[in-house]
């Protein structure tokens, strides 16, 4: 199993570039399954979740070209089997977000049902909903864990859908599906992430009729076709929090180029609310914690534009080196607090009651043997590893190589002391 290794590294300098954000590619991809035309996807992120949606699509019958890189050629010009693949859905729950395109342009899909995670049983009940609102049949077939959903003889037709909860995924999915479907949807309470609003942007491209995406209530209006198009990702705004919390808890100075300011307002807020210096520049934001008397603040994570829940680890490790108490609420998981167990092994002293977590700061943290429990808790222990005594070891680090692009490589090159190693 491969492992990564950080020693104490000291202030961490210099500059990193954003990859393409990975929780924008994947409906990315999956919204070309709704043309016959070649989709072009540029800024695409070298991740294993990237590959696990091409692997996706190819089993529906989609040519892809990935020979240049960080470019996707993707081309459904028939579709030759409707049924998700177990072991991919099992793999990376995100292959749900084709059900709503194989709904719109085949007319049936069958999904493994994708389980839940370590952070919650994620459920996908309020797509289904959106899919039944649609005209489609939805069969959930508990005996073989699978769902199967089908489109009326004449096609779907658009409805109004109220979401319960702002999820990303089902207003993604019901948004991709319909884009074919015969007149208006409107989907209320839309969740209002800037993934929603770059899908909205290429479904756009391809020639549907979306409006108002990024606001609460979106309208779609049904159209005949859509025709392939070119698109690049936008940056990926998690990853960008994350080396912001690089600079801040090694109090070292890094600038974060090629992010958009406009999508981490909560994070820049409550870096400047810790004391840390925070400047958005042309060539993009300048973290710098040097030589500063840093304080403690709270945080509770929030759909979009709240504070986000997948900076929630990263954030809380960084609160363990910070003079002070914080208070660290999740709203948005129900089981969000698997790292909070690794941090203390390292000497962070948290304590949690259901999904609150008391930090207590100003700890000095130790190295110690951790495990990766979800893609950020990965990411939140290897900030931790930077500033702790001695040396940190982490397993389970497949959960970060599915996120974050050359992750390791990066850290090297902000002066990071740290490796990945591979052993049986
Ligand atoms: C997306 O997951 C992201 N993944 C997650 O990032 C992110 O944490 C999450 O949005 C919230 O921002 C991708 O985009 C690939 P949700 P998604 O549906 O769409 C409940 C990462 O680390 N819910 O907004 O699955 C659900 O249980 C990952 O990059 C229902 O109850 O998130 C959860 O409590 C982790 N019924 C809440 O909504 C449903 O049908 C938010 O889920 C769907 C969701």
């Amino acid at each position: 199993m491969a492992k990564i290794l950080v020693n104490s590294s000291g202030p961490l300098h210099g500059e990193v570039e954003i990859s393409g954000a990975k929780n924008s590619v994947l409906p990315l991809l999956a919204a070309t399954i709704l043309t016959d035309q070649t989709c072009t996807i540029e800024g695409v992120p070298d991740l294993v979740d990237v590959n696990v949606m091409k692997e996706m699509l190819t089993n529906y019958g989609s040519d892809i070209d990935d020979r240049e890189k960080g470019v996707i050629r993707a081309a459904m010009k028939e579709v030759r089997c409707c049924e998700g693949k177990a072991e991919l859905v099992q793999e990376m729950r995100a292959s749900v977000f084709t059900m709503g395109p194989m709904l719109a342009r085949h007319g049936k899909v069958i999904m493994p049902m994708p389980g839940g995670c370590t952070i919650g049983k994620r459920p996908i009940d309020l797509h289904l909903k959106g899919f039944r609102a649609l005209g489609a049949d939805v069969v959930e077939d508990g005996e073989n864990e699978r769902v199967i959903v089908t489109a009326p003889e004449e096609g779907l037709t658009g409805d109004a859908i109220y979401l319960d909860f702002p999820s990303v995924g089902a207003t993604e999915n019901i948004m991709m599906a319909a884009t074919l479907a015969k007149g208006t949807t409107i989907i209320e309470n839309a969740a209002k992430e800037p993934e929603i609003i770059d899908l909205a942007n290429l479904l756009n491209k391809m020639g549907a009729r979306i409006k108002y995406a990024g606001t609460d209530m979106i309208r779609i209006e049904g159209v005949e076709k859509l025709s392939g198009c070119i698109h690049n990702v936008i940056p990926d705004r998690i990853e960008t929090g994350t080396f912001m919390l690089a600079a801040a808890i090694t109090r070292g100075d890094i600038l974060v180029k090629n992010a958009l300011p406009g999508h981490v307002r909560p994070i820049i807020a409550k870096l400047k609310e810790c004391n840390v210096d925070v400047e958005v520049l042309p060539e993009g934001i300048y973290v710098d914690a040097r030589n500063r008397e840093l304080v403690a603040t709270d945080i509770k994570t929030l759909p979009y534009p709240g504070f986000p829940t997948d900076i929630q680890s990263p954030f809380m490790a960084f609160l363990t080196t910070v003079k002070g108490q914080s208070i660290v609420r999740e709203t948005v998981f129900e089981n969000r607090f698997m790292h909070v167990v690794e941090l203390n092994r390292m000497g962070a002293d948290i304590s949690t009651e259901n999904r609150e977590a008391i930090v207590p700061g100003g700890k000095k943290l130790k190295g110690a043997k951790v495990r990766a429990t979800d893609l950020r808790a990965g990411a939140a222990m290897v900030l931790a590893g930077l500033v702790a005594k001695g040396t940190t070891e982490i397993s389970e680090i497949y959960h970060i190589e599915r996120g974050y692009e050359n992750f390791v490589g990066k850290f090297k090159g902000l002066g990071a002391d740290i490796m990945k190693i591979e052993q049986d």
